[in-house]
């Protein structure tokens, strides 16, 4: 386990590829990584645990040079333990599982730190967070989902701010990020980094307005999010 000192709480701006030019993918990263991201947030669907498809380990891979941050890789399908290695091997800093996905989510989290990657569990909004206790000390990460998984541009849900809270506590000072993902916008974030978040995945807030031959809309819409968090931990 990292050292809980060194571990950092600072907001992290995580642009999420989904709301990205799918026909671009490695020069939309740079860009938004020139305009200030932090993590590059990598949707993977199954058209099964969620109603929408993207994409799998190859596209990963294939991206993986592009990005000079952290991948972060949240994995939206069932099951989900035949698949860890190749994500790993792709590249992934992060790979994060859902604790709905399958009858075994300790064994889940046990393979993700065994292919040496950083193991994230992700709760859906329906998910309440007090049951995951005795998971804390086999994740690096939390996420909590602000909208039900499948696709970007839904409206964040206002209920879900208690559970950042309760898990804050719950977390106390083991190193565990707190990632939100869905419908973070300047004005939902602030909410959720006063509740305890440290991460934040944005799509459709980040790649509104810009382009990778216009990208300065998206370091606009970065500032924006973090400025709106400012003072707020
Ligand atoms: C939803 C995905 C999110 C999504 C967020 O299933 O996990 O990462 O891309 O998109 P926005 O920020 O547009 O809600
Ligand atoms: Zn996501």
């Amino acid at each position: 386990m990292s050292n809980p000192s060194s571990f950092d709480r600072s907001i992290k701006i995580a642009p999420s590829i989904l709301a990205a030019d799918f026909a671009n993918f490695g020069q939309e990263i740079e860009a938004v990584e020139a305009q200030g991201a932090d993590w590059i947030h990598v949707d993977v669907m199954d058209g099964h645990f969620v109603p929408n498809i993207t994409f799998g380990p190859d596209m990963c891979k294939a991206i993986r040079p592009h990005i000079k941050t952290i991948m972060d890789v949240h994995l939206m399908i069932a099951p989900v333990d035949p698949y860890i290695d190749a994500f790993a091997e792709a590249g992934a800093d992060f790979i994060t599982a859902h604790l709905e996905a399958g009858p075994h989510i300790h064994r889940t989290l046990q393979a993700i730190r065994g292919a040496g990657a950083k193991a994230g569990l992700a709760l859906n909004p329906g998910t309440p967070v007090e049951g995951i206790g005795s998971l804390l000390d086999m994740v690096d990460l939390v996420c909590i989902m602000t909208v039900n998984p499948g696709f970007g541009g839904q409206k964040f849900i206002q209920s879900q701010i208690e559970k950042v809270r309760t898990l804050r506590s719950m977390i106390g000072d083991r190193p565990i990020h707190i990632e939100i993902d869905g419908g973070v916008d300047p004005t939902t974030a602030p909410l959720v980094t006063a509740a305890g978040a440290d991460v934040l995945v944005a799509g459709s807030a980040v790649f509104k307005g810009g382009s990778v031959r216009n990208p300065a809309p998206y370091g606009d819409n970065i500032a924006a999010i973090r400025a709106a968090t400012k003072g707020a931990l």
